[in-house]
């Protein structure tokens, strides 16, 4: 299961693996944590058709268990390959395996929303989605993240229009977040 999108998308959001009904329709983010993900960006004026969606490994782990590092060596090639052709501008890898790729020393629950340069594209970690789904006191984290991300994507297009604030909100989830 490749990923889906734009291939002229300037933004690019990176998720763990297929789950059931992604492995069944081919096609990523298309179960509970998709729908979510559709409210997220529409929340900040964007459809799935603007951006392209894609995730570390290609083929679903069984009975979604976490993907292993040899997995995600194997699919990697084919990630490299996904970035080289679309040329994001802003990469947002969605959960801790996610982050890993860009960040490996990082916890997500440190750095989600806090934009860092690599390789001349701007990466913003954010939780991801099914987060929310498993634990709803986390829905305003990640919604106010997404309104972080909306407020940056909107600086790139016209700097100096809207301020962004790089400040951390106060909210420590990091205990009960460390699954994702
Ligand atoms: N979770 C992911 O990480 N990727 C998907 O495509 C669906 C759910």
């Amino acid at each position: 299961m490749p990923g889906e999108g734009a291939h002229n998308a300037s933004l690019m959001f990176v998720g763990e693996g297929p789950g059931f009904n992604e492995d069944r329709q081919g096609r990523p983010f298309v179960g509970a944590a998709g729908q979510y993900l559709n409210e997220l960006l529409h929340s900040i004026g964007l459809k799935r058709e603007d951006v392209f969606i894609t995730n570390m490994v290609k083929c679903r782990p069984p009975n979604n268990r976490d993907p292993y590092p040899g997995e995600i060596n194997a699919c990697s090639g084919y990630l490299n390959a996904q970035i080289e052709t679309i040329r994001p501008a802003v990469i947002v890898p969605l959960g801790r395996h996610a982050l890993a790729r860009w960040f490996p020393r990082d916890s997500i629950s440190k750095v989600r929303a806090r934009p860092r340069t690599f390789n001349g594209i701007t990466v913003f970690p954010l939780y991801h989605p099914a987060a929310a789904l498993h634990n709803g006191a986390l829905r305003a984290t990640i919604e106010a993240d997404f309104a972080k991300l909306g407020a940056l994507l909107k600086e790139r297009e016209s700097p100096g229009a809207n301020a962004v604030s790089d400040t951390p909100d106060e909210a420590d989830n990091s205990q009960q977040l460390s699954m994702f």
